[in-house]
């Protein structure tokens, strides 16, 4: 199955796709990841697509798509993909579009996290995410057990660069801007299935879980 995850800065598509690969087993691919493991690795290219991120633009489509493309052609991704922030653009939804074909896929279903901003900017102001595994916790709702360390990895959390007061507004405008068109574009594909992203994590997990069974893309086990 491959599925888009679509919604705002702090809808929790990254805690969904955590729990859906969980559940599934299929691959994540965060284009947010991927763009900070690539400031991380530094270089020229590093820096420039740090420029855009810390003041919440978003990095160039060919950049992304590049980035995209050469990892869901890996043989881990065969099974299907869960793309989390990816696509953003009318251009990178019609490359999404094209690369599925070219490999005679195509995509299942796209999950629209429909998420008011006073969640997301109250989400985002009290994410902590771990530095060396990348699991997001949040100070109140989704704490870790011991007051700022990770559960798994046992480091310090930290607060990411872009979840700063300013930035936030700007993502949430480059959002309304850019990406939320994506919606009307995948509503008039027939692939478009709104969730509500307000709500408690584990309740959306509970709903998209049914969503997903009820629509034959993963198997209904009676057992749970
Ligand atoms: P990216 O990392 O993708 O950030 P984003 O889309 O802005 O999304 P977030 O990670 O902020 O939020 P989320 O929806 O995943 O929420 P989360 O689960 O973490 O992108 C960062 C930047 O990279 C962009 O600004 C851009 O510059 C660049 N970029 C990325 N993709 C790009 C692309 N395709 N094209 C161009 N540029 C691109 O949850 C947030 C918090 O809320 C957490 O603390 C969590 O614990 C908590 N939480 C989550 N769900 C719930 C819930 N249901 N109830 C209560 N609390 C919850």
């Amino acid at each position: 199955m491959n599925m888009v995850l679509l919604g705002p800065p702090g809808a929790g598509k990254g805690t969904q796709a955590d729990m859906l690969i969980k559940a599934y087993g299929l691959l994540h691919i965060s284009t947010g990841a991927m763009l900070r493991e690539a400031v991380k690795e530094g270089g020229e290219l590093g820096a420039e697509i740090e420029t855009y991120m810390n003041s919440g633009e978003l990095v160039p489509d060919d950049i992304v798509t590049k980035a995209v493309t050469e990892r869901m052609n890996k043989p881990d991704a065969a099974d299907g993909v869960i793309l989390d922030g990816y696509p953003r653009t009318r251009i990178q939804a019609e490359s999404l579009d094209k690369a599925l074909r070219e490999e005679n896929k195509s995509l299942d279903t796209v999950l629209y996290f429909k998420t008011s901003e006073e969640v997301a900017v109250y989400r985002l102001s009290g994410r902590r995410v771990c530095e060396k595994c990348g699991k997001n916790y949040h100070v109140v709702n989704i704490p870790p057990r011991v007051e700022n360390i990770c559960d798994k990895c046992n480091v310090k959390l930290i607060q990411r660069e872009d979840d700063s007061p300013e930035t936030v507004k700007n993502r949430l405008a480059v959002y309304g801007k850019r990406t939320k068109d994506l919606i009307v574009y995948y509503n008039e594909k027939g692939l478009l299935n709104e969730v509500d992203g307000d709500v408690q994590a584990k309740k959306l997990f509970d709903e998209i879980d049914i969503l997903l069974k009820k629509k034959g893309l993963i198997e209904n086990d009676d057992s749970n």
